[in-house]
C-alpha cells in the first residue's frame, strides 16, 4: 500500500482538531515543511530547545530547509576551502527526525562568497569555478537531499535574466554548468530552479517557462520549480493555481519553497483573519495540482522570521506566533490541505 494510502486510513480515525499540517499534506501526496536557521539550535548564537523542539515535530514538518547554512558564502567562503558546519548544524537534527532535507542554494548572486566577484574571473575560469562548487557540495550531501535549489533568483521582474556575475560572465550556459554539476554529484536529488514574485502568472514566470522549455530541450538536467512565496496579506496573485499548472505542463515537479505571507504591523485581528485566507488558498493551490509536491515555510515562528528586519514596518508572517502559539494561519493551511475547494 502506498504511504499516503496508509497515512489515510490513519486519519480517518484522528479528529481534526488535533491534526497536523505534515500529516494532512501527505493525504494529498504532498509534504509540508519549514526552513530553519543556526541561532535557535544546539550550537547557535541563541539556543532555544523549545525552538529544536518544535521543529522536531514530523506531524507538521516532514521536509526541512537549512535557512543558511548551504549558501555560497557559507560553503565556500574561500576558494576550494569548503565548509559544512552550519549546514550540518540543521542536517544532523532533521536526519536525527526522520525528516527529509531541501538544498538551498548553489548558484546565487547574493550571499555569495565575495572572492567569486572580487576574482574577475574570465568565462572559462568562473564556468569551472560553477561546476566545482555545485559538484563538491551536492556531492558532500549525495544520498541525503530531497531536492536541490541549483539556481536561485535568475530573473528580473520583466522576465529577462538577471545581470549577476554568472549572467554577465558566462551568457546563458552557466545554467547547464550548475544542474549538469548537480546531477553528476548526486543523481537522486531532484534538482530545482529557484525564484521569487513567480508565484502568479505574468512576466517574470513567462521567463521562468521559457527557460524551462530551453533547458529541457538541451536536455539540461532539471526536475522542478520552485517557487519562493514571499507574499502580503490581502495581495495575493489571484491565478497561483493556473501559474503552478503552467510550470507543470512542462513536465517538471513544482514545490512552494519559502512560503510566508507578510502584513503590515502592528498585528489586527483582521489582518489574521485575512492572513488565515491566504495560507488556505496557496496551500489549496498546490493541492489542485498534481506536480505540485510539497509546501515549505520560511521558517515557522514569527520569532525567527527575516521579515522584519528586510522590510520595514512589516512582520507576523508565519502561522505561529513569537511565543510558538499557533495563529489563525495554521488553521488555514490545515483547511488548505484538508477541505475541498
Ligand atoms: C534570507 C534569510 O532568511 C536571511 O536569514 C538572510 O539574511 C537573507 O536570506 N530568498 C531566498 C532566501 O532564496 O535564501 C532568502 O533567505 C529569502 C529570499
Amino acid at each position: 500500500m502506498h504511504i499516503s494510502a496508509v497515512v489515510s486510513a490513519v486519519l480517518v480515525v484522528v479528529p481534526a482538531a488535533s491534526a497536523q499540517l505534515n500529516l494532512w499534506a501527505l493525504t494529498s501526496g504532498k509534504y509540508f515543511g519549514t526552513a530553519s536557521d543556526n541561532p535557535p539550535l544546539p550550537g547557535g548564537s541563541t539556543p532555544d530547545p523549545k525552538y529544536v523542539k518544535k521543529l522536531s515535530d514530523t506531524l507538521d514538518f516532514g521536509v526541512i530547509t537549512p535557512t543558511n547554512g548551504l549558501k555560497w558564502f557559507a560553503t565556500e567562503p574561500n576558494r576550494g576551502n569548503f565548509t559544512f558546519a552550519d549546514a550540518d548544524a540543521v542536517l544532523n537534527i532533521a536526519k536525527r527526525n526522520g525528516q527529509r532535507i531541501r538544498g538551498h542554494t548553489c548558484v546565487w548572486h547574493s550571499q555569495l562568497a565575495p572572492w567569486v566577484e572580487a576574482g574577475n574571473f574570465n568565462k572559462k575560469e568562473l564556468t569551472s569555478i560553477i561546476h566545482d562548487h555545485c559538484h563538491t557540495v551536492v556531492k558532500h550531501y549525495k544520498g541525503q537531499i530531497l531536492h536541490w535549489d541549483v539556481v536561485n533568483e535568475a530573473f528580473n521582474e520583466d522576465g529577462t535574466f538577471r545581470e549577476t556575475v554568472f549572467y554577465k560572465t558566462i551568457g546563458e550556459s552557466y545554467f547547464a554548468t550548475a544542474f549538469k554539476a548537480a546531477r553528476a554529484a548526486d543523481p537522486k536529488a531532484k534538482l530545482f530552479i529557484n525564484d521569487y514574485n513567480i508565484d502568479g502568472l505574468g512576466p517574470k514566470s513567462t521567463g521562468m517557462v521559457n527557460l524551462v522549455k530551453k533547458l529541457k530541450k538541451d536536455k539540461v538536467p532539471i526536475d522542478g520549480i520552485g517557487v519562493q512565496g514571499h507574499l502580503v496579506v490581502g495581495q495575493l496573485p489571484t491565478n497561483i493555481r493556473e501559474n503552478l499548472q503552467q510550470f507543470a505542463d512542462l513536465g517538471v515537479d513544482v514545490a512552494i519553497t519559502e512560503l510566508d505571507i507578510r502584513m503590515d504591523l502592528p498585528v489586527t485581528e483582521a489582518k489574521l483573519e485575512q492572513q488565515r485566507k491566504d495560507y488556505e488558498y496557496v496551500i489549496a493551490s498546490c493541492k489542485a495540482v498534481k506536480r505540485c509536491v510539497g509546501v515549505t515555510i520560511w521558517d515557522w515562528t514569527d520569532k525567527y522570521s527575516w521579515v522584519p528586519g528586510v522590510f520595514a514596518g512589516e512582520g507576523a508572517p508565519l502561522p505561529w506566533d513569537e511565543n510558538f502559539n499557533k495563529k489563525p494561519a495554521y488553521y488555514g493551511i490545515l483547511d488548505g490541505w484538508v477541505k475541498r475547494h
